[in-house]
């Protein structure tokens, strides 16, 4: 029988560059997209591997007991990549609960199915994808290492923290072999337009103002997608059972540095006059809570199972933007109905 790999989360960002990835390059496995299909999740991220036949996808909810348990049955599930979640920060802010109830009811579900099912769990592997945010915030110096204690500060990083400890507590109390890695801020195609690069594209392209929260001062360390998902891949297959691997692209940029750079380069590529798109950034009220900056030591994964970073923030923004400009379709389609009402009820004042 083939390998049955669980990814959750496949229909959203991240988790259709993972199933993508899978999907592929191991024609032996089945892979299994388990999806609810939120506002967040589309299956248009994956039209080109649809068809194929070791790709299935099955839309609920990761927190439904009975629906997972079939899941695993239906598909003899031997390992899951765990990437469903609530991942917009601001949305916490708005709607805690939420995050709570995919997040943290959602994986502990998982793990409750995935112990029950699992006869020899040794066999077995349940990945769990998790965020630099549960590190906290840092000053000017220093980075995150595995090592470092959890300091949630939002309820998106308190729910994937409070996750990630589930999964620890699994592995140590019931033997079920977990892993988890903890990843910086991603970028590139197909990212919903809620989150800071896609959306800044999206203005520029419409003509709308791009808001900064703050001063613009606040630091992330950017990653592009696919990095990340070669990563997952060298974990999923080389990672210690019961280890914590951080991800990062090596790559911190204030938030004014990363919209700025963004600015020149659309303005370029649409033929507008130099500085056209940066006249339309504007200072906002900040973010409740905002973190202040975000650095990943990736020395661990380095060393361990020799992943880097290949793609470089200029040709990465730039083939970011050109696959926006070449999808307007796409960003059509996700970015109405419940995006555009919620964005409008956002706490977005200029300053
Ligand atoms: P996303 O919001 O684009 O995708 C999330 C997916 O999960 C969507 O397809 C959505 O439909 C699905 N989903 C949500 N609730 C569900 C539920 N209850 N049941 C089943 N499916 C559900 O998120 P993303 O940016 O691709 O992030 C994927 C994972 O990676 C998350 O766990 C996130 O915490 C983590 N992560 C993200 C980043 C980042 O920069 N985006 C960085 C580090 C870690
Ligand atoms: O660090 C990893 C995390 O990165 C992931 O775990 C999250 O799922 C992902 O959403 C992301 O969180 P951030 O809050 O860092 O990403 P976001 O794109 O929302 O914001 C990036 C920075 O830009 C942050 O400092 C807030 C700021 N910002 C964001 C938006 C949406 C603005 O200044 N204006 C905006 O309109």
């Amino acid at each position: 029988m083939k390998k049955s790999v669980l990814i959750t989360g496949g229909a959203g960002f991240i988790g259709s560059h993972v199933v993508r990835l899978f999907v592929k390059k191991y024609p032996g496995y089945q892979i299994v997209n388990l999806d609810n299909l939120s506002y967040a999740g589309n299956l248009a991220n994956l039209t080109d591997i649809e068809n194929l036949s070791n790709y299935h996808f099955e839309k609920g909810d990761i927190a439904d007991g009975s629906f997972v348990k079939n899941i695993f049955e239906k598909y003899q599930i031997r390992d899951v990549i765990h990437l469903a979640a609530e991942s917009h920060v601001d949305r916490s802010i708005t709607n805690p609960l939420a995050f709570i109830q995919t997040n943290v009811m959602g994986t502990a579900n998982l793990l409750t199915v995935a112990k029950e099912h699992w006869k020899n769990p040794s066999d077995h592997l349940f990945y769990q994808i998790s965020t630099d945010e549960v590190y906290g915030s840092l000053g000017a110096e220093g980075h995150f290492s595995e090592t470092d204690a959890y300091d949630p500060r939002s309820p998106y990083s308190a729910s994937k923290a409070s996750a990630d400890h589930f999964v620890r507590a699994y592995g140590h109390t019931f033997k079920l072999p977990v892993v988890i890695s903890n990843c910086s801020n991603n970028y590139g195609p197909f990212q919903f337009p809620e989150k800071l690069i896609p959306l800044v594209i999206n203005n520029i392209l419409n003509n709308k103002t791009l808001p900064i929260y703050g001063d613009g001062s606040n630091v992330r360390d950017w990653l592009w997608v696919g990095d990340h998902a070669n990563a997952i891949d060298n974990i999923f297959h080389k990672g210690q059972k019961g280890a914590t691997y951080n991800i990062g692209g090596n790559c911190e940029l204030s938030n004014l540095d990363l919209v700025s750079q963004i600015c020149d380069l659309m303005d370029k590529k649409l033929g507008r006059q130099p500085g056209a798109s940066k006249k339309l950034i504007r200072f906002v009220t900040d973010r409740p809570g905002h973190d202040q900056r975000y650095a990943i030591d990736a020395s661990k994964i380095t060393a361990e199972l020799n992943w880097k970073p290949e793609m470089n923030i200029q040709e990465g923004l730039s083939r970011t933007i050109d696959w926006y400009l070449n999808e307007k379709e796409w960003l059509e389609q996700v970015s109405s109905g419940a995006y555009l009402k919620y964005y409008n009820q956002q706490y977005r004042h200029e300053v």
